[in-house]
Order: structure tokens, then sequence, then C-alpha cells
């Protein structure tokens, strides 16, 4: 390691005064033969120097995802590749990048407005894991972006402060999706979590992390039909990542976005660190632990002190896998075949961090409150609903789970809330392997592991959206299903495992409230202006009191291509996008949900 670090500086010494021994051996001083004989050398020295790095290079430097901030997102989802191995690139999906998105940063209590275009040749969906909004904008499976369209779904933001995330939900191609690198974090502030004295420098001493692993064929193309995991950590897209860190408290978002292994994070001394956050914000106090076990899309932000760390000195953070019982997702012992992987069952390295100077306004002291979290409690729900993990059918390449022996159809909604009810889920995991299990719409609280309040981790104290179930348990959350209702888009609850998820482990529940859908059937009659239209298409409606619930443009040979929910009249429709032509819009009316469509001319 020593001579590996020495030879490299020598290297980078030589290429960066390459000009200076240039000149100096083109001085008359030197003597031609010297000249001759330290040419040769530099050159052998360079040479080796640069195959040593070669062979020894261990790390590559952390990417950290680029950030977009304030209320409206242009997000372009597309096929890409990057070199990920040396030898050929590997064909990549991404959102404006290439390989995952950018950092979203949004603010309780602003109207976000999101312009998803997808650029693939597939149909896909883009959901916002852990937001609380209508169904209709959830980007869930009934969402679907047809390729070539603009997606413009929008919200009021009322998540706490928290770190979410945003990745393609079409039914039996998550998998695929997901594997490309397609995602993304949501990084939520607010004033709670603004006033606090956290380390907020993003890239700097706040760094996100995305968690995954791949498997590459010969060509170095990821394989991802019938893989569950994959051979090779991929920290942000980085193999083998190394991240300078300065000298203080550091605050690391982890999120867990594997098909289906989990990680058993700690550091390679041992060290305590400190949770101060799960999926849905922060705890209300920090929570010292040397482990933490996290699960395909939950999250955890932790703090972890550099401060005593000598400056140059590294230390791993890493996957403490090795051990782990069969039913541990990445604790089977095989290395090969569709559930066999070279990091199963191994302790292996996340992120190498090497410790760097303080900045200024370092955070040093760890916080020992954080937030007044009131959190919903057994006796608070007036509902109580129970879901069994079970055996599903395996089709071909399907996977055998599902719940209550239902594998998931589109078109059946298999719970119905009322709005404002709290309830109480349990799920029982009574099968041959462990599960995650995440709901759409809300963030609940888990208030018991079989049916033992004080069997919650502390891990898993705060607010959360995805719930670990091992074999043999049971665990219980509450949750409030408030503020959004609507009677025609479910929303989804699912084992995270994308290949479980895919292959039918997924049911769906939708909000109802008391507004009650008008029989009379009658549909929405609306007139367009002006028209033909340059840049901003309005639509008068005939009758002032409809209301729009979908509006979607489709081009002459039926395409959609703008899809809008529940679009902000007021404002019209942006046609700036659209090439010339004839195009049709069509309005689903918001009581009866019956369309009628209008031709527009785009000048
Ligand atoms: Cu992160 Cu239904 O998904
Ligand atoms: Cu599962």
């Amino acid at each position: 390691m020593i001579r590996y670090k020495a030879l490299k500086e020598l290297g980078i010494l030589l290429l960066n005064n390459r000009k200076e021994i240039q000149i100096w051996l083109s001085n008359d001083y030197c003597p031609k033969y010297f000249k001759q004989k330290i040419m040769k050398k530099t050159f052998l020295v360079l040479i080796i120097t640069l195959l040593i790095f070669k062979v020894n290079a261990q790390y590559n430097t952390l990417r950290i995802p680029d950030t977009l901030a304030g209320t409206n997102f242009d997000l372009s989802i597309k096929d890409t590749f990057k070199q990920l191995k040396t030898g050929n690139q590997t064909i990549t999906g991404a959102i404006n990048s290439d390989f995952w998105g950018p950092t979203l940063f949004i603010n309780k209590g602003d109207v976000v407005h999101m312009n998803v275009k997808n650029n693939l040749n597939d149909s896909t969906t883009i959901h916002w894991h852990g937001m609380h909004l209508p169904a209709v904008m959830d980007g869930g499976p009934h969402q679907v972006i047809p390729p070539g369209t603009l997606w413009q779904p929008y919200w009021t933001v009322k998540n706490q402060a928290s770190t979410l995330w945003y990745h393609p939900h079409l039914h039996e191609m998550t998998l695929e999706h997901i594997s490309k690198g397609i995602g993304g974090f949501i990084i939520v502030r607010d004033a709670e979590e603004s006033a606090l004295a956290l380390p907020r420098k993003y890239g700097v001493d706040d760094i996100p992390l995305v968690l995954t692993s791949r498997k590459y064929d010969a060509n170095n193309q990821f394989v991802v039909q019938n893989t569950a995991y994959g051979d090779y950590m991929l920290t942000n897209g980085t193999p083998d990542a190394e991240v300078s860190l300065p000298k203080q408290f550091v605050r690391l978002r982890i999120l867990n976005a594997e098909i289906e292994r989990a990680y058993n994070l700690g550091f390679s001394d041992n060290r305590t660190f400190y949770i101060i956050g799960n999926d849905g914000g922060l705890l209300n106090a920090p929570v010292a632990v040397t482990r933490v076990k996290l699960m395909v899309g939950e999250r955890v932000e932790i703090l972890v002190n550099l401060g005593a760390d000598a400056l140059g000195s590294s230390i791993d953070l890493k996957a403490y896998n090795a051990g782990q019982p069969q039913g541990f997702p990445g604790g089977e012992p095989n290395t090969t075949g569709q559930f066999g992987s070279l990091l199963n069952n191994t302790t292996f390295n996340v992120l190498n961090i090497k410790v760097a100077a303080a900045t200024s306004n370092a955070i040093t002291t760890l916080p020992s409150t954080l937030i007044n979290n009131t959190y919903w409690t057994t006796a608070d729900a007036t509902v109580n609903r129970s879901i069994a993990i079970t055996n599903g059918n395996p089709g071909p390449g399907s996977v055998p789970f599902n719940f209550d022996n239902t594998s998931f159809n589109i078109s059946r909604i298999d719970k119905t809330v009322n709005l404002n009810d709290i309830e109480k889920w349990t799920v029982t995991n009574n099968n041959v392997f462990g599960h995650t299990f995440h709901i759409h719409d809300v963030e609940f609280k888990i208030v018991a592991r079989n049916g033992n309040a004080s069997a919650v981790g502390t891990h898993e104290s705060g607010w959360k959206d995805v719930m670990y179930v091992p074999v043999n348990e049971s665990v219980s959350f509450v949750a409030k299903f408030d503020d959004y209702a609507d009677a025609v888009h479910p929303f989804m609850y699912h084992c995270h495992f994308a290949n479980h998820e895919d292959g039918g482990m997924m049911g769906q529940f939708v909000v109802t409230g008391s507004t009650g859908i008008n029989e009379t059937k009658e549909s929405i009659s609306f007139s367009l202006y002006p028209n033909p239209a340059n840049d901003r298409v309005f639509i008068q409606l005939t009758n002032a009191d409809e209301e729009v619930y979908y509006l979607t443009v489709t081009n002459i040979n039926g395409k959609a291509v703008i899809m809008l929910p529940q679009p902000e009249m007021q404002k019209g429709i942006d046609i700036t996008s659209l090439s010339k032509g004839i195009y049709f819009i069509h309005v689903t009316d918001q009581k009866t949900k019956t369309i009628s469509t209008q031709k527009f001319v785009k000048l």
C-alpha cells in the first residue's frame, strides 16, 4: 500500500513536472549521454508507475449525484452507458446522467412540478417513494409514461424533512428498469430540521449513498433476468468507491436500492455511530449503534464522528453480511445461480473514507435531541388488517411469493381505506425467507414485532415506509390515511424486492372520501382557445362547476405526448415542446371519470 502510494505520487510528480524535466534536459549543461539516460529512466519509471497504478488501482472517487433545487424539475429518463469495468462500457439507464439521477431538493410547503420525459424505448413510470401525494401523481404501475411522453405531476410537499427517493415502478418491468440504474434521491427540507446543528453541506459533510450491486456478463453488461444479487458493489454507481470526508461529524444518508440484498452496516473499527433518521425523517433523538441493518427500499441517516481520526487516515464503511442466517437477504451461502453472488454471506467494503481537514463551521458535537415526533399508537387505530406472506404459484419467470395467496392483479382493488382513518396493519411471515413490506401514500409507525412493542428496534423507531419482515415474525404498523382520496387510482403495497414485486407480491388499496360519484355519467364539455395555438392552449369548461381529473394530449397517431394529472387549468397547457401539427386533448371529468376530446392545431 505504501509502495503503491509512493509510486503513485512519483508518477504524478513526473507527469506534473514533465515540462521542467524537458527544459532541464534541453539545457546545455546536461551532457547528451546523461540526457538520453535520464530520458530513458524517466519514461521507464513512468511506464512502470502507470502499470502498477492500473494493477493496484483499488478505489475510484465516489460520485456525488448532481443536484436540482426549486419547484420545477426537468427529468429525462434515458438509456445511456457508463465505464464501470475495464473494457466495454456497460449499457445503463439514468435520469439526466449516466447512472442514477440528480438529487432533488424540495421544501415542505412548496408546490413542486415534475416534468418527466420518458426517452427510453419502453414505457415506464416514476414513483416518488415515501412522498405523501395524490394517487394520480404517485407514479405507481397505473401512471404509465409511454416512450416519448412528458408526464407532469405536481403536488404540495407535505412530508417533513427526510431522505426519499424516486424510481421506476412499471409492473413486471421494475426489476429491469431499476437494474439499469434509473432512480434518484429526494431531500426534503423543513424549518425544524434546518434549525438543528446538523451537517447539511451536500457532498461535503452531508453525503447521499445509494447502495446496490450488479452482476456482469462477459461483455461487461448487467445480468438482470433471474438475478437477485450482484457480484460487485456500486456505491452511487461507483465501483470500489472512496471519498474524502472532513475531520468532524459527517452525515450519511444511506439508501438500499438493491434488488434483494440487505446490508448489515458498520465501520471497520467498530466505532459507534448515531442514527438520526429513518425513511420518513428525523428521530426524536440520536440512537447510538455499531451496526444497522438496511433492507431494500429503506433509508437511514447516520452521523459519524471523524473528529478524532488522524488526518490522512482511512476507515471503511462495510457490510457485515458474513454469518447472517439463511433468510437474511444475501445471507445465502451460494456464489452462483439465481440466488448466488460473490458477495453473499461475506463482509465487504461499501465505501473507503479518507479523513481530510475539517471545514469551517464544522459540526463537532452530537445534538442530544432532534425533533418532536408524535407517533400513532395501537390505541389510535380504529381498523385492523392482517396480511400474510404466502407461497404463490410460480409461473415462468415468476417467484413463489404473494400476499394472502393472491398474486397482483392491476384491475383488482384489494383494500378500501376510508379517508382520515387510522389503521393498524399486521404483516405475518411464515414463509421460508425474509421479505420487506412497503406501502405507498403514508409514513407509518412500527408498533410491534411479534405482538411485542418493546421488540421494535430503536433503529426503526421513526416514521417508516418500508419494514423488514423476517422469517417467522409478524410486524405491525399504524398509519393515518389522510389528505388524499381517489376512488379510481389506487396506491400500492408490496415487497420491495423488485423480483418479488414483479412476480406478484403486491396489492393495491384505494382511499375513498365522502365525495360521491355522480351517477348521471354526463361527460365534461369544453372548448379550446386559442386554436390554432402557439405556446399555450387554454381550456374553457362549459360548466364552471366541473373539474378536470386528468388531461392527455395525443398526436395524430393516437400516441400520448403530454400527460397532466389534475392540471392547473388557469395556467393553460404548455405546448412549446410539441412540433407543428394536429393534436387531441382528452379531458377526464373529476366526478364521472368520463373522457371528452377536442382537436387543436399547434402552429
Ligand atoms: Cu419504492 Cu412501490 O416503491
Ligand atoms: Cu419479498
